[in-house]
């Protein structure tokens, strides 16, 4: 196979959990343009149309369906509906998630631990199982999940204890899961990014001197943007990565260096 052609994902259908705005929308357009078929996975039809219209109107092939990550139920029957019809996933990108930072340990309630929980570590074990099952039947497939610098290192100055921990979940399901399915083919990696500029990060200049922290430190000395994470996600669900599996790929500007 040509490198060019490694670098592609023709014929793929790939399945992108949150597609709907930043990293999931930016990561969508980048299969699509890759040539794959994309599904965005939004919990409302009204997170995800604008991000597919505008997949559409590049003339890319995409569509939407409705559904919560944290719906294990639903995740599987979206699944078998698309092995059904006979375009079962063979990449899937565990890109939604939730963030929340700022509470200290002491002062995290039940229900805040629970959902993100229930969001960043359920979410992706179900569809990992749902859509992953049918790619350990059909002996190929990619999985990419969006873990993050948080699963590595606990950031300054902000507590975000919940977070990190479900993110540091989320690395090692990616080595525990691609540890088991290698041996059908299936590869399973993670991107771990540092601050992406989205509304998941509260870049606004009120928090000038946070932000003036975060640039201090990390050595390339700036925040990132969600189409440098779309792109390191194609990487690895592509097959210019197919000697890689379990591998956590930071993407961060060196922030994990220091
Ligand atoms: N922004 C960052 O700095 C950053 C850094 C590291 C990792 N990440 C991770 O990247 C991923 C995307 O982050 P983002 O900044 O693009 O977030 P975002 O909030 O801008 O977008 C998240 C998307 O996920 C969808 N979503 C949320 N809950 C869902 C659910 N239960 N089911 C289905 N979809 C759901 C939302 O509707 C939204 O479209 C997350 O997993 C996040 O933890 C983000």
């Amino acid at each position: 196979m040509s490198f060019q052609k490694r670098f592609q994902a023709e014929g793929e259908v790939a399945v992108v959990t949150g597609g709907g705005r930043s990293i999931g929308l930016q990561t969508a357009l980048a299969l699509a343009e890759a040539g794959a078929h994309v599904v965005i996975i939004e919990p409302k039809e009204e997170m995800g149309k604008e991000g597919l219209d505008s997949l559409l109107a590049k003339g890319f092939k995409a569509e939407l369906i409705v559904g919560d990550v944290t719906d294990s139920a639903r995740m599987t029957e979206v699944a078998d509906h698309l092995a059904a019809r006979g375009t079962p996933a063979t990449i899937l990108v565990n890109n939604a998630g939730i963030g929340e930072s700022g509470t200290p340990s002491e002062a995290v309630t039940d229900e805040q631990w629970l959902r993100m929980m229930n969001v960043n570590i359920n979410g992706v074990f179900w569809c990992s199982r749902a859509f992953g099952s049918h790619m350990v039947k059909a002996k190929r497939g990619a999985i990419v999940n969006l873990g993050s610098m948080s699963g590595t290192i606990a950031n300054r100055p902000q507590p975000q204890t919940p977070y990190n921990v479900s993110k540091a979940a989320v690395h090692h399901m990616t080595r525990s899961m691609a540890a088991e399915w290698a041996q059908y083919n299936v590869r399973v990696n993670a991107v771990a990014p540092t601050y992406i500029e989205t509304p998941m990060v509260n870049a606004n200049p009120a928090n000038r001197d946070r932000i003036e922290g975060w640039l201090r430190d990390t050595p390339m000395g700036r925040m990132g943007q969600a189409d440098e994470v779309a792109a390191a996600v194609l990487f690895l669900a592509s097959e210019a990565a197919s000697l890689i599996t379990g591998a956590i790929l930071p993407v961060d500007g060196g922030y994990t260096c220091w």
